[in-house]
């Protein structure tokens, strides 16, 4: 029966170091140490033995059961120490990874030009004023002198809400509510949004504006020109080439038309300029005296110019880009070339 004992003892020390994680520590104790354990059985059987034996006998199996208690225990903090040792290092943090950068928002190509712009004029002395989108077909037409039946409204194609409310077409109906509260002199520009039901790769429903006026006494054509020919040279560079070319506008006379050389193509002729190597950028001319005298300022007194630009058109030729549709898909990777 000793030899019983000292081949269980040996077993179960062996399986205690054996025994992987916390699990099969617990598995192998009652293995040996539990209720129906070889080591109580063992204690049991003991009444096979002779009555003066049995004392010596069960201090034997108790010392190897504290042994093994006690050894148990060890293994039990070992198999701890380790299983926390293998959760920290899978937990670990790196401190030398690199952080995630968030991504940084750029200004919109045609608010990095309406910025420009209002620059350059600001520079020039003038004043940033607005008007309403949802406008009046007053300022929008009639006080532009174009009436009713006037053909000229079907240079643009108009939405109305109803016969006298409508998108506003053009910016020039913020030259008339300047004028309605101002005396000359007076020198804004007016950026903004306008539509009109048109689309393709220069013309989108909605598009940018900047109206331009000024007006005051020995307003002439040479300052229009010069200021339209200052804007271009500080919007594009020296390099950029402009022509004026005559034109019909009803609320100037005379009215003209500018073109900046197509950049996308060089001059020599593609989709965005429609083969001509130009694209018109803005119109433009002498304040007519008929708007003069509906917004009460004097012709025989003051003069004035007036021009409208055309927003998208400029960034087009000032970055290269060969559709409109572009500027409103909102396309980060598109977008994020104007990264600043
Ligand atoms: N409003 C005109 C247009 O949209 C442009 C323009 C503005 C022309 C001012 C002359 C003077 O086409």
């Amino acid at each position: 029966m000793q030899e019983k004992l000292a081949e269980i003892r040996a077993q179960a020390l062996d399986s205690a170091k054996q025994a992987a994680t916390v699990q099969e520590l617990t598995n192998a104790k009652v293995r040996f140490l539990g209720k129906k354990g070889e080591l109580t059985q063992l204690l049991r059987s003991m009444g096979q033995l002779p009555p003066e034996e049995r004392p010596v006998f069960g201090k034997l199996v108790n010392e190897v059961r504290d042994e093994l208690e006690e050894a148990w225990a060890e293994r039990e903090r070992e198999l701890f120490r380790l299983e926390e040792e293998r959760r920290l290092a899978g937990e670990a943090l790196d401190w030398t990874l690199p952080g995630r950068k968030p991504l940084r928002g750029t200004l919109h190509p045609i608010t990095q030009v309406i910025n420009e712009a209002k620059a350059i004029f600001t520079g020039m002395g003038y004043e940033v004023v607005e008007g309403p989108e949802v406008e009046w077909d007053y300022y929008n037409f009639e006080a532009l002198n174009i009436p009713p039946d006037h053909p000229a409204r079907d240079m643009q194609d108009t939405f109305f809400f109803s016969e006298q409310l409508l998108l506003r077409s053009q910016t020039s109906s913020v030259q008339i509510r300047t004028m309605e509260h101002r005396k000359p002199p007076v020198r804004i520009i007016a950026p903004g949004k306008v539509y009109r039901a048109d689309a393709d790769v220069t013309h989108s429903p909605m598009f940018h504006q900047i109206e331009g006026l000024v007006v005051d006494e020995g307003i002439t054509f040479a300052d229009l020109k010069g200021t339209l020919q200052l804007f271009i040279e500080r919007m594009f560079g020296p390099e950029a080439k402009a022509r004026f070319r005559p034109s019909y506008f009803p609320f100037t006379e005379p009215s003209a038309e500018v073109d900046i050389s197509c950049i996308i193509c060089g001059g020599t002729g593609c989709r965005v300029c429609k083969d001509t190597g130009w694209l018109e950028i803005l119109g433009c001319g002498m304040v007519d005296p008929r708007v003069l005298k509906i917004v009460n300022y004097d012709p025989d007194v003051v003069s004035g110019f007036a021009f409208g630009m055309g927003v998208e058109r400029i960034a087009m030729l000032r970055y290269g880009i060969n559709d409109i549709r572009l500027l409103f898909e909102n396309d980060v990777r598109f977008l994020k070339q104007f990264a600043r």
